[in-house]
């Protein structure tokens, strides 16, 4: 069946409406987070990258189709040779009404202000401490002095609604969430705390004794805070929390405490063309073929697709005790 692009709308077998496209540009970051990468990491090989081209292509399918929202992640995204190319090309669909962006931060005291200028429309980065030391010991690699130049940067290029993202491991920084908050609300910036999602191996730490959940992280703020409950929402899975004197929104990312699986709105691309509707699941559709075999065939893209939402599951399984059942790390989906 032919859809006109006008009323074509990618909903899944339990209903769920896909409005939100994360598009991974490379696997490769400069950082070598615990959570998220092993210290030595083979990464994929640049002929089996998607080329800028294709990531454009298969971004104005999705927003042919309604998605209203295209994130691009990495690994580390701004990494990627020519981005704001791609990222220019993205901003001008007609569709979409967000063209956002999650980032380590290392490179974006240059590049906030060329992100401006492309169309992006906010930022989230990632910070887990605001100790020299301890940020090292988590990112392996990363430079705190640097991510607060580019987070600076951000601000002072004018992003609105910049939120950080910390995954929080208790023993490692459960601690500093109180001084995290202070830190948001200092700037303006929004923030969500995480709990760890168990992708690939990590010999850095057992991944059930690190686990702090959202529960607890909200105990220990309010001891401080006061935590107003809102309905909020920007379209991802953060429960949003107010204080009543600060702008700064206070979220949770909870996929062990409060599964969030039931309102999925997403489906996620590989930076090898891998469609793939959950991050906690292998159910995926291999649009690089498709663009390889079919080029410039639109309708051929748009019909794997539709095709696609047939087999996207109906939530993750999760389990921190057992063996990851997937392999893939985080970077390879960026989140
Ligand atoms: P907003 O647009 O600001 O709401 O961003 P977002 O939370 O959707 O994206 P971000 O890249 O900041 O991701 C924050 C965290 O949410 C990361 O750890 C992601 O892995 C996680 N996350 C996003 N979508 C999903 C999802 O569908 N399932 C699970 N389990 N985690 C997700
Ligand atoms: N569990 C939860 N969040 C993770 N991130 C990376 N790896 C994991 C993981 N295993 C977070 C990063 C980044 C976002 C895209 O995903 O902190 O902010
Ligand atoms: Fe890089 Fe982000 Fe993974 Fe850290 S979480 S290693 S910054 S991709």
């Amino acid at each position: 069946m032919t859809m006109n692009a006008k009323t074509d709308c990618l909903t899944d077998r339990f209903g769920r409406t896909v409005n939100y496209l994360r598009m991974s540009v490379t696997d490769r970051c400069d950082f070598r987070c615990v959570y998220c990468m092993e210290e030595e990491m083979t990464f994929v090989p640049r002929a089996q990258l998607l080329t800028l081209e294709e990531l454009a292509f298969i971004g104005r399918a999705f927003s042919e189709m309604g998605v209203r929202k295209i994130r691009i992640t990495g690994g580390e995204p701004l990494v990627r040779r020519d981005i704001d190319k791609l990222l220019h090309d993205l901003g001008r669909l007609p569709g979409l009404a967000e063209l956002v962006l999650t980032t380590n931060a290392s490179q974006l005291e240059s590049m906030a202000p060329v992100l401006r200028d492309v169309g992006v429309s906010r930022i989230n980065i990632s910070l887990d401490s605001l100790d020299p030391d301890r940020f090292k010991r988590i990112t392996r690699v990363g430079d705190l002095n640097k991510v607060m130049r580019g987070i600076e940067s951000a601000r002072q290029t004018g992003f609105r609604r910049i939120k950080l993202n910390t995954v929080i491991l208790k023993n490692r920084n459960h601690d500093e969430v109180v001084d995290l908050v202070r830190f948001a609300i200092d700037k303006g910036l929004d923030i969500t705390f995480i709990e760890e999602m168990p992708l690939g191996f990590n010999n850095d730490h057992d991944r059930a004794e690190v686990y702090y959940s959202s529960d607890r992280i909200r105990v220990d703020l309010e001891q401080v805070f006061t935590l107003i409950p809102t309905t909020e929402t920007t379209g991802g899975p953060a429960r949003y929390f107010k204080l009543p004197d600060a702008d700064t929104r206070i979220g949770f990312i909870s996929p062990h405490s409060h599964n969030f699986c039931e309102d999925c709105n997403r489906v996620r691309l590989t930076c090898e063309g891998r469609l793939l509707l959950c991050l906690g699941q292998e159910h995926s559709m291999d649009l690089r073929h498709v663009v390889r075999a079919w080029p410039g065939d639109m309708e051929k893209l748009k019909q794997a697709i539709r095709d696609a939402m047939q087999i996207k599951p109906k939530g993750h399984e999760f389990d921190l005790k057992a063996k990851p059942l997937i392999f893939r790390h985080m970077n390879s989906t960026g989140g």
